[in-house]
């Protein structure tokens, strides 16, 4: 979609996405086990919003409205009616009407794309904010709640990690289709560590990954699936992270950015959005993010851009294969060709077409419903030269932010064009 009422991003804020193997999250053996706790999800939530709201100046009373994107609060933490709970834990809030939005793993995309649309329809300042703890329970219970996101009835028992079987599945069938080896994909893991490492708020900030530790399974790096189709197909260092974390962005309109005492010039724009959804378990052709696919074509086609116009994306790399999936479905090479990325160094920080710049799903983490509004706020971060030792050498004046849900049944994509 094209906005008939321009939309820019005022700013935004995000916390740390931590989880196991990031120094200040408290696991067994961490020297404050007992002592502290991890952070909860209402203080995540109240940590982007109020970041926000304090990094940009805007006042709260200013907010006509806001979404939250989350996954499945009910089931990692029994919280529900997360609408509700953003007044709760920023009082200022109170009364400002807040909607929880729910689509999988692109839920953070859907509360931006709630708030593109109340702009659309009148609002002048919303805010998108989106969290997820989901280190309450083990990987493997936490891979049946993530299983949600599939067709659980027909779904579920591909494996007890779910999604990590589905897309072990599109990398043995995408390998045979192409040619794609592991250590193609390995390279697409090394550079998200490598992000990370310059990344302060990646959760594996602190993790090495050489393309050699990538590319082979063993003890340090196990095929840990069950099912003996896909299992040699998924290494652990293949898997995004199971990530606490939160993010708030806010957005206003040409009205209410002058009500802000800001100038368009000074803001970075949505120019376009797209949303595409798919039957769940009705994934024809396993070589390829059809969905996303589509709604990258309805993008373009709004933003009046082609795929080489885009100087920085933020791709959704639920596992490494995805990366080079999505780089196809976006368009940045052919059918096939998406291996040559990471390998040839394209998609570097200072490669022609920049991918995950702070590391992505894989390394910088994945709190499933934070993922999507912090894809857009790095895309603004680089825009704006914010990005300290992951700045890219040119600020990028495009960029592309792709959010998907489930086995590519929900896909947003957007455009972004710097002021
Ligand atoms: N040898 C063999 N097997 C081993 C092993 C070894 N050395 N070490 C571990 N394993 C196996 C074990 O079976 C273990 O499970 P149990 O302990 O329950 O037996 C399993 O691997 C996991 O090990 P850990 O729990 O120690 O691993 P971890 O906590 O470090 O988690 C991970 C690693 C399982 C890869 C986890 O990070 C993960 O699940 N990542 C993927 C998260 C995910 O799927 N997110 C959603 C993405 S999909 C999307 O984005 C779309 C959507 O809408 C859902």
């Amino acid at each position: 979609m094209k906005p008939h009422r321009r939309v820019f991003v005022v700013g935004g804020a995000l916390t740390p996405f931590i989880g196991k193997k990031h120094p200040d999250f408290i696991w067994k053996g961490h020297p404050d086990f007992g002592q502290r706790e991890n952070p909860t999800l209402d203080e995540h939530l109240a940590s982007a919003i109020e970041g926000a709201l304090q990094s940009t100046g805007v006042d709260a009373a200013k907010v006509d409205k806001g979404y939250v994107g989350n996954f499945a609060g009910e089931l990692f933490v029994q919280q529900g009616h997360m609408g509700a709970l953003v007044p709760r834990v920023v009082p200022a809030l109170e009364g400002t009407p807040f909607t929880r939005v729910e689509g999988a793993c692109a839920s953070g995309a859907l509360a931006v794309v709630g708030c593109i649309e109340a702009i659309q329809a009148g609002a002048n300042v919303t805010l998108a904010a989106g969290a997820e703890v989901q280190t309450s329970v083990s990987a493997r219970e936490g891979a049946g709640y993530l299983a949600r996101a599939s067709h659980f009835a027909t779904e579920r028992d591909l494996d007890e990690f779910t999604f990590p079987a589905m897309f072990a599945r599109r990398a043995k069938l995408f390998k045979e289709a192409t040619g794609t080896t592991d250590e193609d994909i390995a390279h697409v893991v090394a550079k998200a560590y490598g992000n990370a490492n310059r990344n302060p708020n990646a959760h594996m900030r602190a993790v090495t990954m050489s393309v050699e530790d990538a590319a082979t399974a063993g003890d340090r790096n196990p095929c840990f699936l069950r099912n003996e189709d896909y299992r040699d197909h998924l290494k652990m260092s293949d898997c995004s992270q199971v990530s606490d974390g939160g993010a708030a962005m806010l957005l206003a309109s040409e009205d209410g950015l002058a009500a802000l005492g800001l100038r368009p010039e000074d803001c970075v724009e949505i120019v376009s959005w797209a949303q595409r959804t798919g039957g769940l378990g009705r994934v024809t052709d396993y070589t390829r993010l059809d969905v996303t696919a589509a709604a990258a074509a309805e993008a373009y086609r709004d933003a009046g851009i082609a795929a080489g116009d885009v100087q920085v994306a933020e791709v959704h790399d639920c596992f490494a294969v995805t990366e080079i999936l999505m780089a196809e479905a976006l368009g940045f090479t052919a059918f096939g060709q998406g291996r040559t990325l990471a390998r040839e160094g394209r998609s570097h920080i200072d490669g022609d077409i920049p991918i995950n710049t702070g590391g992505g799903l894989l390394a910088f983490g994945h709190p499933v419903g934070a993922t999507g509004v912090k894809q857009l706020l790095e895309i603004v971060r680089q825009m704006k030269g914010e990005c300290g030792d992951y700045q890219m050498p040119t600020r990028p004046k495009v960029g592309l932010a792709a959010n998907m849900g489930g086995d590519d049944r929900t896909s947003v994509v957007t455009v972004l064009r710097a002021g």
